[in-house]
């Protein structure tokens, strides 16, 4: 069984973020109050909008705009990882990302790129899991938390948990439950990474202590 990442004074962290960020923030969060022993080293964006950038510069975190626009994948992907080396990164959080990173990229990094996605996986994969999810009539949907793979949504699941799905509830109120869970959850499974505690055998994750 692989230790995912090996037992270091503290991992360093590459966030990579598109959008809003709150989940960069819950983790910001989790290290400010001393329950996440990681550095977040920098926030790797794609999207020169996205609030993540704000969110990074008023705590003081170095941030890589990399806008995948008018550059082929290769490139942007280069450039990535580029910053990776510079930062002496051991451990990538995709935290609302909204590109798909190559096999290739993948396979350099593998097992030491998560991932949160708003849904129970297998289920609802893809940028609408809460529209997807409401559509299907599910009364129960969640989050997943995985180590990311050559498939979309597709690699070895470390943690899940479930939301319920309440009558009347859109795509936004179902949203914003999970988004909570999230923010909880994240940093923590974060830590069990940090702390070595999480193993890779095949498709199975491991928790030690769980
Ligand atoms: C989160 O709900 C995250 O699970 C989702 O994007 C949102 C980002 O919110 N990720 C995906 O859908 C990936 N397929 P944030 O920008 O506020 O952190």
């Amino acid at each position: 069984m692989d230790n995912v990442t090996q037992r270091k004074e503290v991992l360093k962290l590459a966030v990579f973020a598109s959008g809003s960020g709150s989940d960069l923030q819950s983790i910001i969060d989790a290290v400010e109050r001393g329950d996440l022993q990681i550095e977040i080293s920098i926030l790797v964006c794609n999207n020169p909008d996205a609030f993540a950038l704000e969110r990074a510069r008023s705590h003081g975190i170095p941030s890589a705009l990399i806008d995948h626009r008018g550059q082929s994948r290769e490139e942007f992907e280069q450039e990535i990882l580029s910053q990776l080396e510079k930062y002496h990164i051991d451990l990538i959080a995709l935290a609302g990302f909204m590109r798909i990173l190559t096999p290739e990229f993948v396979s350099r990094w593998s097992g030491r790129i998560v991932n949160i996605h708003p849904a129970l996986l297998p289920s609802f994969p893809g940028v609408h899991a809460h529209r997807d999810a409401i559509a299907f009539g599910v009364k129960v949907s969640g989050l997943t938390i995985h180590f990311v793979d050559e498939g979309v949504d597709h690699g070895p699941i470390i943690f899940q948990k479930s939301v319920e799905v309440l009558e009347g509830d859109t795509e936004e109120t179902l949203g914003e439950r999970v988004l909570e869970q999230e923010h909880i959850w994240y940093p923590k499974v974060l830590q069990w990474i940090a702390e070595g505690r999480v193993h890779l055998d095949g498709r199975r994750v491991k928790v030690e202590g769980d």
